[in-house]
């Protein structure tokens, strides 16, 4: 299994309520090295950039709405397989689905106010991560 990076944020639902260290502990008990951590705010350009594969979708205004809403940490992570790893830690997009003693599970709010991202694929992974962080920024 190859090592991996992929991004993850704690959205604005979840640095509100202060949940962002007990999110990071999270990941690191499942085993991911937290490259990079930054708190930081997303404008409407850049919400409406980083989720533009949702364009078309009816959710995808309110989404903007509510990830420019408040501060939140982008989080680049490391371990093997973590991909596909971070989105099973993460659980299902709608906490209602969610596996329990997943993040979302535990601290999502609803479907829209579901506490993180993880990148879904490798080149999703590669995209964000550069959104976010610059080359060296990650040793
Ligand atoms: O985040 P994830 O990859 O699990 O889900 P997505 O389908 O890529 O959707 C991106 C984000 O849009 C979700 O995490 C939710 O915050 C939001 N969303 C929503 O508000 N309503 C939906 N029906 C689906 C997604
Ligand atoms: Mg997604």
């Amino acid at each position: 299994m190859a090592v991996e990076r992929t991004l993850a944020m704690i959205k604005p639902d979840a640095v509100a309520r202060d949940l962002g260290g007990r999110i990071l502990a999270h990941y690191e008990q499942e085993g991911f090295k937290i490259l990079a951590c930054k708190r930081t705010r997303l404008s409407r350009a850049e919400a409406e950039a980083f989720y533009a594969v949702h364009r078309e979708r009816p959710f995808f205004d309110s989404l903007c709405e509510f990830m420019t809403s408040g501060p939140i940490f982008a989080v680049a992570l490391e371990r093997e397989d973590a991909i596909t790893l971070l989105r099973k830690v993460m659980g299902a997009t709608n906490p209602a689905d969610a596996e329990a003693g997943t993040i979302r599970a535990l601290y999502a709010e609803n479907i829209e106010r579901n506490s993180v991202h993880g990148s879904d694929v490798p080149e999703t992974a590669t995209q964000e991560l550069a959104f976010h962080f610059a080359g060296r920024e990650l040793l």
